[in-house]
């Protein structure tokens, strides 16, 4: 099995992604769809993996801590406390996140592996070779931020999936439009 990392993000006109160590705007059913999304996998005996930063591991409300059916990997230098949680695993370097999902164990037990951020984790592994897909959540008004999300390739291709819909999405007043982008490169290497 090939390792593919599919990113998962929402993002306003400015490209920010996150306030005060939480998200700018309040948007169920994006939320919604981030869940639905990231839990669903074609083999039910599969859970999916959800890789994240430390500080994004930090904004989850504890009532939804760990994401649930996910495997939630956890990258932080200094250590993360995970007593406690079920299927949590905490990460020092991509390096290492990498190894856990070649374990040949590991590998019968996970079917997607998707980043959900923050800012470095988005761009190491849109930096790598197992970069495959972004599912970019194009908020479409501007928000206050202090985290953006990184350059993206100019290389990347739009394409389709029949679970993302395609129209413009409303809530509170705010649109927003959910795209999907391929990345050419993806197992040339
Ligand atoms: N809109 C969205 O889609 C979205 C998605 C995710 C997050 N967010 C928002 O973004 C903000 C959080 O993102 P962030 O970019 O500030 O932080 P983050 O990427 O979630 O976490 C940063 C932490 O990750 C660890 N880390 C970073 N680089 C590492 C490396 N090379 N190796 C090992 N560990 C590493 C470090 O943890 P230690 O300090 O513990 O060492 C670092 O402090 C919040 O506001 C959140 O709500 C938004």
């Amino acid at each position: 099995m090939v390792i593919k990392f599919d990113l998962i993000a929402a993002a306003c006109e400015n490209m920010g992604i996150g306030k005060n160590n939480d998200l700018p705007w309040r948007l169920k059913s994006e939320l919604a769809y981030f869940s639905q999304m990231t839990t669903q996998t074609s083999d039910a005996n599969k859970k999916n993996v959800v890789l994240m930063g430390r500080k994004t591991w930090d904004a989850i409300p504890p009532k939804f801590k760990p994401l649930n059916q996910r495997y939630n990997f956890i990258m932080s230098r200094a250590g993360v406390n995970l007593e406690g949680y079920k299927d949590c695993f905490s990460f020092k370097s991509l390096d290492e996140v990498i190894s856990k999902l070649q374990d040949e164990k590991f590998k019968q037990q996970y079917e997607n592996v998707w980043v959900i951020g923050g800012s470095y984790i988005y761009e190491a592994t849109m930096n790598s070779k197992y970069f495959h897909r972004l599912y970019l959540t194009k908020v479409l008004k501007t928000f206050d931020c202090d985290t953006f999300f990184p350059k993206m390739k100019d290389n990347l291709v739009k394409v389709s999936d029949p679970r993302v819909p395609e129209k413009i999405q409303e809530e509170n007043g705010i649109q927003f439009v959910y795209h999907v982008y391929e990345n050419p490169d993806f197992n040339k290497a």
